[in-house]
């Protein structure tokens, strides 16, 4: 029946759409990266993620020591779309993470929140997928309990702050596997995989270098170094100077940070070591390419985002690209925080400089006297003059560059170009 508003109200069927928003493309370690993402937002200085094994009662607890959340709160958080504002840059958007992060790897999640520092009170609340299923509701439970809940509760002895418990595993360890060796190994395997992957995007953070205080995350009791992709602490790395490029939007603009850097050739790096590490969890050729920030977490890594394709001469070639979060909309930030789309007017002011920084890495790469992924290429190939010819376009190309005045080296560039286009294009310009 149409209500006074001339509208029907037709609430979602709890039961059938969990089951969907489970597969919104999360793996387990960026679901977890999600949660990092509430914790730091909640001011927290401190988030330890812990992966507990145990046979049919394993459990994954996310605890923080920021703000925690009052029971009514911990109500609207658990909202399938939370009612909120943001402040500008806030890490949160679209109120989904905690349940469909969550919900992507487990069938139970409960949040454990204490809020004052006086008292001890804390607020338990669970979303159990197989109870919604009965009553097909938006349910959420008080006062649930169980070993995750007790141990949640055992975190917030000594201060506020909020624990996230994902019971029910049902998709880190299927049933037949859940009490097996197998499992405890895949749990291990999984966090070594999240504290990679957390080390990376929110390096800034636990470097301290976002103006904020830093922020320590630890997965099974590690602390995580931050993993910084252009190796920032090598004496070897050339940082490119910065350049801002002005997006408009509808009302007013915005600016977006470029940066290029050429990381050193494995010689070139403090030790064999620190090369091996710096290449990352995809390996040095796909870890290529962009870096793309959202208020300083990063959400997008490697490649080149269809502007170029992967290479192995550019390998050393990685740019950080950093947006605010009033261009969420511009670069279609999806729910799992994964992905970006870059918008065609970017894209084309990107051209210049992304090509002037892989011809220098493409340099870097060639000057290197060994390098382990590829021997060089042998000049006695079916086309060697022509691989030949593009050597002597790229050393071309690095000497003028080493003037480090752009516009010279373009307007030679040009200049050749237009003179000798033949040339230019066997030259590889
Ligand atoms: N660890 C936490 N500490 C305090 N508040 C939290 C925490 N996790 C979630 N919340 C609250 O729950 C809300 C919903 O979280 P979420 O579903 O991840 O959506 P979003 O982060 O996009 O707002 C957050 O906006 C925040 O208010
Ligand atoms: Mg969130």
């Amino acid at each position: 029946m149409a209500s006074q508003w001339s509208y029907f109200d037709i609430p979602p069927s709890a039961a059938r759409l969990t089951g969907s928003l489970r597969d919104i493309g999360y793996d387990f370690h960026t679901a977890v990266a999600d949660l990092v993402d509430n914790s730091i937002a909640a001011g927290a200085s401190q988030v330890d993620v812990e992966l507990v094994f145990d046979p049919n009662a394993s459990y994954v607890l996310i605890s923080d020591d920021g703000e925690g959340m009052t029971p009514a709160a911990m109500l609207e958080a658990l909202r399938f779309g939370s009612r909120r504002d943001y402040a500008p840059n806030e890490l949160g958007r679209f109120g989904l993470g905690l349940k469909t992060g969550s919900f992507s790897q487990c069938r139970r999640l409960s949040v454990v929140s204490r809020h004052t520092p006086v008292r001890r009170t804390c607020t338990v609340r669970t979303i159990d997928l197989d109870y919604v299923e009965r009553v097909d509701a938006w349910a959420v439970l008080a006062d649930e309990g169980g070993p995750g809940i007790e141990a949640a509760l055992n975190r917030l002895e000594e201060r506020p702050g909020t624990v996230v418990v994902w019971e029910n595993l049902d998709r880190v360890l299927p049933d037949r596997y859940a009490e097996s060796g197998w499992g405890r190994r895949r749990m291990a395997s999984l966090a070594k995989k999240t504290a990679e992957h957390l080390s990376m995007v929110f390096h800034r953070f636990i470097a301290g270098s976002t103006g904020t205080e830093p922020v320590t995350i630890s997965v099974n009791d590690e602390k995580l170094d931050p993993w910084d992709p252009f190796a920032g602490d090598e004496k070897n790395t050339i940082s490119l100077e910065p350049e801002i490029f002005e997006l408009e939007l509808e009302d007013g603009s915005s600016d977006i940070a470029f940066r290029g850097y050429v990381l050193p050739p494995r010689d070139k790096f403090s030790t064999p070591e620190r090369f091996e590490h710096m290449s990352g969890p995809l390996k040095w050729n796909r870890q290529q390419g962009l870096y793309i920030y959202r208020a300083n977490r990063l959400v997008q890594f490697g490649g080149w985002n269809g502007l170029r394709g992967i290479d192995e001469h550019t390998k050393l070639a990685r740019a950080s690209i950093d947006f605010d979060t009033d261009l969420d909309e511009t670069f279609q930030i999806n729910v799992a925080k994964m992905s970006v789309v870059l918008p065609a007017t970017l894209k084309n002011m990107l051209e210049r400089p992304i090509h002037d920084l892989c011809v220098r890495a493409d340099a870097a790469y060639r000057q290197s006297p060994s390098d382990v992924d590829s021997p060089r290429s042998s000049p006695k190939s079916a086309s060697s003059d022509s691989v030949a010819l593009r050597e002597v376009g790229v050393a071309l190309k690095a000497a003028l560059l080493e003037s480090q005045d752009l516009p010279v080296f373009r307007e030679a560039l040009n200049t050749l170009r237009q003179r000798h286009p033949d040339l230019a294009t066997s030259l590889g310009l």
